[in-house]
C-alpha cells in the first residue's frame, strides 16, 4: 500500500455557507451552527446552520406555497428547465468534484469527479421525461370514459447520507420536480457542502420554494421533517436502522414512505473465474476506492474453494498497489473515511478480526498510528479469509474496507450462503458459464444481480432493496411513476341526456 504526498497548503478560515428555504440563503431561526469536517485532514472546511423544527416549518411552508403554480407547470416545461439545470452543473463539475472530496474524503480522481458528473446526468435523464408521465384510459365500454392520471403528491420530505451526497440528493430532487412535487430536502450533516452547491445552480431557473434544502443533526432537523403533518411523501436514504424511523413517522400519518437502506452483499466466484479481470472488478464492487462507504459494497466474497488461495494472491497484489492518501490529490485512489465515529466503528470491525483465532488476515489491518495518514481517517483496504457467514462480520454492514472471503464447495450452498442475510440490495457473480451465472442471478435475493461486471447505478435501471435493503425504486422512469405520483381515476358517464 503506497501513499500519496499530503500537500497542505496554510489552512484558511472557514467560510460559513447558509441554506435555502423559499428562495433566499438563510442561517437557522436559532442562529445555531455545525462545523464541516475535511475528514483526510482533520481540518474545518466550513460552518453551516444547525436547523431545527422552526426551520423545517419555514421550508415546508415555502415549498406548500410554491406547489400550486409549479405542479401546474405543463411536465415537459418542467423537464426543460432540469436540463438547464443539468447544464449548469455540468459547467461547475470541478468546482463541485473539489467540494465533494474535501467534505467527504472521497479522492477526486477515482470518485468525487465521477459523482459530479453522474449527478449532472441525473438531471438531464429525469429532464427528459416530462412527457413521460402519462395517464391510461380504461375500456368500460361506449357509454362510458374511464381515464386515469398521474398527479403529483404534495410537498416531498427527502432526507439523505454523506456517502454520495449529491449523487444520492440529484435522485430525490430530479424526480420529484420532474412529476410536479415541490421538495425539502436535508443534507446530511457531514456532507451539505455539495448539496448547497447543487441547490444554488437549481435555484437559479426554479421559482423561490420548489426546492429548499436544509442542513442539521438526524433527531433536530430530519425528526420535524419526517412528522411534518404537510409532508405528503417521505424519501429516505441512510442507514436500515433511521429507515425504521422513517416509516414509522409515514405510518402516523400515512404518507407512502421509499427506503434506500444498507446492504451486506455477496460477491460470487466460479472456479473458472480465478483471472486477473475477476480481481478488478471484485475490487470495483468492493468499492475498496470508496473506502467501501456503499450501500452496494459487494463485502462478502464467496470464493469457490479450489481457487480460494490464487484468488486471495491475486487480489492482495491488485490492491496493495492501490494509492491511499490525500482526497484532494489526483494520484490518490483511495481516500478517507467520513468522520471519527465511523472510523472507529471500522477499527473496532477490524480488531474484532484480528482476534478471532480463527480468522486469518490476508492483508491490510488497522490503521497506522503515525505517519502522513494518521493525519486523517484513513483506514486500510482489510481482507479477513475463512471466516463464517455466521460471524458479525459477515453479517453486519461495515461500511469501511473490510471484505470476508468465505469459501464454498458447490453452488447451491453458495447460493444458500449469499441469500443468508437480512440484507438484499446487490450482488455479483463471476463465471464464464452464462447458465450458471443466471442461475445464480435468478435464485439470489437481491434487488440488483451483476453478471461479471461490478459497477455504479446507471441513470434507467430501477435501483433499490429486497427484504431489509429498503422499499421503492430509484434511478427510473418506473421509479419516478411509483415514487413521486399517485394515479386517479376519472370516471365520465357520457350518456347525459342532452339538454333541450
Ligand atoms: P444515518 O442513517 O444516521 O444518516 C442518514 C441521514 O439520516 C442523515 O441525513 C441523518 O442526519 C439523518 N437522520 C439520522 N437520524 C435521523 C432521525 N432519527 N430522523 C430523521 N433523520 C435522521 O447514517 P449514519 O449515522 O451517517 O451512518 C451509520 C451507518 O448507516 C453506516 O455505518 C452505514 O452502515 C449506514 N449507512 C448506509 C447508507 C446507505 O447508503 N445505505 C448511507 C449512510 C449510512
Ligand atoms: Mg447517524
Amino acid at each position: 500500500m503506497s501513499v500519496t504526498e499530503q500537500t497542505r497548503p496554510a489552512a484558511s478560515k472557514p467560510r460559513h455557507q447558509q441554506m435555502l428555504i423559499d428562495g433566499a440563503w438563510v442561517d437557522a431561526a436559532s442562529g445555531a451552527t455545525l462545523t464541516v469536517d475535511n475528514p483526510g485532514r482533520r481540518t474545518p472546511v466550513a460552518t453551516i446552520p444547525r436547523g431545527g423544527a422552526e426551520d423545517v416549518n419555514r421550508a415546508v411552508a415555502a415549498a406548500q406555497k410554491a406547489f400550486p403554480a409549479w405542479s401546474r407547470t405543463p411536465p415537459r416545461q418542467r423537464g426543460r428547465l432540469l436540463l438547464r439545470i443539468a447544464e449548469a452543473l455540468e459547467a461547475r463539475i470541478e468546482e463541485m468534484a473539489r467540494t465533494i472530496a474535501e467534505e467527504t474524503g472521497n479522492a477526486i480522481r477515482t470518485q468525487a469527479r465521477g459523482e459530479a458528473t453522474l449527478t449532472a446526468d441525473i438531471f438531464r435523464y429525469f429532464g427528459g421525461l416530462g412527457g413521460e408521465l402519462k395517464g391510461e384510459t380504461i375500456p368500460l365500454g361506449e357509454n362510458v370514459l374511464s381515464y386515469t392520471r398521474r398527479e403529483p403528491l404534495g410537498v416531498v420530505g427527502a432526507i439523505i447520507p454523506w456517502n454520495a451526497p449529491v449523487l444520492l440528493g440529484a435522485l430525490k430532487i430530479a424526480p420529484a420536480l420532474c412529476a410536479g412535487n415541490t421538495l425539502v430536502l436535508k443534507a446530511a450533516e457531514d456532507a451539505p457542502l455539495g448539496v448547497l452547491l447543487m441547490a444554488q445552480v437549481c435555484q437559479e431557473f426554479l421559482p423561490p420554494g420548489v426546492v429548499n434544502v436544509i442542513t442539521g443533526l438526524g433527531t433536530e432537523c430530519g425528526g420535524p421533517l419526517a412528522q411534518h403533518p404537510a409532508i405528503m411523501k417521505l424519501s429516505f436514504t441512510g442507514s436500515t436502522e433511521v429507515g425504521k424511523v422513517i416509516m414509522r413517522a409515514a405510518a402516523e400519518r400515512i404518507v407512502p414512505v421509499s427506503l434506500e437502506l444498507g446492504g451486506k452483499s455477496p460477491s460470487i466466484v466460479y472456479p473458472d473465474a480465478d483471472e486477473d479481470w475477476v480481481v478488478d472488478g471484485v475490487i470495483a464492487a468492493m468499492r475498496f476506492t470508496r473506502q467501501s462507504q456503499s450501500c452496494t459494497a459487494g463485502s462478502r466474497l464467496f470464493l469457490h474453494q479450489d481457487i480460494f488461495d490464487s484468488f486471495l494472491d491475486k487480489l492482495t497484489r491488485k490492491t496493495q498497489a492501490l494509492k491511499l492518501g490525500d482526497p484532494l490529490d489526483e494520484a490518490t485512489d483511495i481516500g478517507s473515511i467520513i468522520n471519527e465515529k465511523q472510523f472507529r466503528k471500522v477499527c473496532n470491525y477490524v480488531e474484532e478480526g484480528l482476534h478471532r483465532k480463527d480468522a486469518r488476515l490476508v492483508f491490510g489491518g488497522l490503521p497506522p498510528k503515525e505517519g502522513p495518514l494518521a493525519q486523517g481517517y484513513f483506514a486500510m483496504p482489510t481482507v479477513f479469509a475463512d471466516t463464517s457467514n455466521d460471524w458479525r462480520l459477515a453479517r453486519e454492514e461495515i461500511f469501511g474496507p473490510v471484505l470476508v472471503a468465505i469459501p464454498w464447495k458447490n453452488e447451491d450452498d453458495a447460493i444458500r450462503m449469499a441469500n443468508d442475510s437480512h440484507y438484499g440490495l446487490a450482488a455479483y457473480v463471476w463465471t464464464h458459464e452464462i447458465g450458471s451465472g443466471l442461475r445464480a442471478a435468478h435464485a439470489i435475493e437481491s434487488g440488483w444481480v451483476q453478471v461479471n461486471q461490478g459497477l455504479g447505478q446507471q441513470p434507467g435501471h430501477s435501483y433499490g432493496g429486497y427484504k431489509q435493503s429498503g422499499i421503492g425504486r430509484e434511478f427510473s422512469l418506473e421509479g419516478m411513476l411509483d415514487s413521486f405520483t399517485q394515479r386517479k381515476n376519472v370516471t365520465v358517464n357520457l350518456t347525459v341526456p342532452s339538454r333541450a
